[in-house]
């Protein structure tokens, strides 16, 4: 979704401004602009289509100053083009400002606005910000912001710069994020931390309501009450190499081959070899409370919990059930204190999920957040963060940061189990030392990426294509089908290998795609007879299989083998041969893969 930097210093702010938003590209877009102050006014430069379209305006239009403001626009209110895109200005262009949310009351505030005399030159909800903004500015930046936010419904991450005082950068925030990168004379904003990580480590988390007023040698952060808030800047871990491409055509493949490393830090510290697993500071105290678990998360990450409910009510016996967090938060759930409530996502920011972590706090619930980005909203807004260790995912297409979730949830479902006394110790440490091995076994299964190549090379004409899979297997059949829809744009479904006779069968023709996963030895032969039920009626069958089951399955296409011989841990392995299935099919089909058309990273409105 849309991104947003601004910086103020000595150096050239344009250079700055655009070097930041192409970091931020990954979060999808479809305009941008920057508004730089050029020592007697603000110029603002924008353009629809990608940065580069900007860069052209720029060539056209050059403007250099030290104080700037810099957005891509992921069109909401408004279609995608150059008007419509970020920074607006106010009425007389000595306000600029950039916005991330949605202002939900904007209609009011225009119709207000107009009947004051403002004239709108956009069709976006942003545009009511600069004009209140200007209408209660009277010499001080700080308090006209903070009277303009106090009559905005929505949410937003707002960065703003005023010609009559050049010398600060504005930034507030409500339910969307924003920090503020220190640096030495000069400082930052940015929704987001590859923005801004070549040029500081250094950053400050501004919380739902806070106010910074920001010079280039100071931050001071206002609380919503006015009063300042005293914080320190925290030292973010991770590199800008990991935000880097490293020689891999894509941030997807990378990401997909960090996936070994990835487990490997997301179980450091957590578990060794004889030892109890350790669930960062969650209180085993707590456990004999909880009598239900409620997962709620969107995409991928639903797919995580998908597993997640699986390990978990093996292991811990704890019922559990998955929601998808936009059916949840307006679902009524049955949530009282002796619930807890698992909220997983990657960014932390989806706004979705952040709901039901609200909703779940609001009635009582434990709230436990399984997230990889520090400092994100649900991670401060939850009762406790478990932190995934996958490093900073810039691919829309999640792949590093979904088996990095399973891990998470399978040491929690270990953790409970080991202080609930839920399972027998043997069946414990069969699952820990499949754990350990993991980053070990998922190496061996990236040597398959040849032959998945191959046959994506025969199907990535295909317009239809469909998954199956029985038990955790279903679950990572569903995650294999989102990959190959979000980047290569083929239709695919999923279906239980059980339901196929109940209707999805009559889809089946010769030469239908069907991909079925099977890990399981003890229900191999029940997806067997699906995968001869398809067969049978000319399907083309790839199976996903390890050398446990491969035996079971002589009736299909195609086998692709994993090493090993599948355990509970299967949906971690499995997911990779799916995963470059998808990337290699949308390669030969020339598709944007890092950035899926229509598709953001970063889903932070409803
Ligand atoms: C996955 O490939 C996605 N692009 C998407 O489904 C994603 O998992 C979903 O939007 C949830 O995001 P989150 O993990 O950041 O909350």
């Amino acid at each position: 979704m849309c991104g947003i930097v601004g910086y103020i210093g000595n150096k050239n702010a344009t250079e700055i401004l655009t070097q930041g938003l192409k970091r931020l590209e990954y979060r999808g877009y479809d305009s941008a602009g920057v508004a730089v102050f050029d020592g007697k006014e603000i110029q603002t430069v924008k353009a629809k289509g990608r940065l580069k379209n900007l860069k052209d305006e720029l060539l056209k239009t050059p403007v250099t100053g030290n104080l700037g403001i810099g957005h891509t626009r992921w069109a909401t209110h408004g279609a995608p083009c150059a008007k419509n895109s970020h920074p607006h200005t106010s009425q007389d262009g000595k306000i600029a400002v950039v916005h991330n949310g949605i202002i939900e009351n904007y209609e009011q505030l225009r119709a207000m606005l107009e009947n004051k005399g403002y004239t709108f030159k956009s069709e976006t909800d942003t545009e009511v910000i600069p004009h209140l903004v200007e209408l209660y500015y009277d010499g001080d930046i700080f308090c006209a912001v903070k009277k303009a936010v106090s009559h905005l419904s929505g949410s937003y991450a707002l960065g703003i710069i005023c010609e009559n005082e050049p010398d600060k950068l504005v930034a507030v925030r409500k339910e969307s994020p924003l920090i503020i990168g220190v640096g030495d004379g000069e400082n930052f904003i940015a929704s987001d931390i590859p923005a801004i990580l070549s040029e500081t480590e250094n950053v400050y988390f501004l919380n739902d309501g806070e106010i910074a007023v920001i010079t280039k040698d100071t931050v001071d952060i206002f609380g919503k009450d006015g009063e300042p808030v005293i914080k320190k800047p925290e030292k973010v871990t991770f590199s800008e190499n990991a935000a880097q491409k490293d020689g891999y055509e894509h941030f997807m493949l990378k990401e997909i081959y960090e996936q070994p490393r990835a487990v490997a830090d997301t179980l450091r510290g957590r578990l060794a070899d004889g030892m109890p697993v350790k669930f960062d500071d969650f209180d085993s105290k707590l456990i004999s409370k909880f009598r239900k678990i409620y997962i709620v998360a969107c995409g991928t990450a639903y797919h995580a919990g998908l597993v997640g409910k699986m390990a978990i009510e093996k292991l811990a016996k704890l019922p559990t059930d998955v929601e998808l967090a936009s059916e949840f938060r307006y679902n009524e759930p049955l949530i009282d204190s002796e619930t807890m409530v698992i909220a997983i996502s990657q960014s932390g920011e989806t706004a979705d999920t952040l709901a039901g972590v609200r909703l779940a706090k609001s009635s009582g619930a434990y709230v436990l957040a399984i997230t990889n980005v520090l400092g994100s909203s649900i991670s401060r807004e939850a009762d406790m963060t478990f932190y995934t260790y996958a490093g900073p995912e810039i691919s829309v297409a999640s792949t590093k940061a979904y088996t990095t979730q399973l891990v998470a949830l399978y040491l929690f479902a270990l953790f409970l189990a080991e202080n609930k006394n839920s399972a027998l110790p043997t069946e414990i440490d069969i699952v820990k030392k499949e754990l350990l091995k993991l980053p070990v076994s998922l190496k061996k299964v990236l040597e398959l990426e040849g032959e998945i190549k191959r046959i994506s090379k025969k199907i990535y004409k295909e317009t239809d294509m469909y998954y199956l899979g029985r038990g955790l297997d279903y679950a990572v059949a569903m995650e294999g089908s989102l990959k190959l829809k979000e980047i290569s744009y083929i239709h695919s479904e999923t279906y239980a290998g059980g339901e196929l006779k109940h209707g999805p069968i009559a889809l089946i023709e010769k030469d239908t795609v069907v991909i079925a996963i099977s890990t399981n030895k003890e229900i191999c032969a029940k997806m067997d007879s699906n995968i001869k039920e398809v067969t049978t009626r000319g399907a083309y069958t790839i199976a996903i299989v390890n050398e446990a089951t491969a035996p079971q399955h002589t009736a299909c296409s195609h086998m692709v083998v994993m090493p090993g011989e599948g355990s509970v841990l299967s949906p971690v392995t499995s997911a990779i041969p799916l995963q470059l299935l998808a990337y290699h099919v949308a390669y030969q089909k020339g598709e944007a893969i890092d950035k899926p058309r229509n598709l953001a990273k970063s889903v932070t409105v409803e």
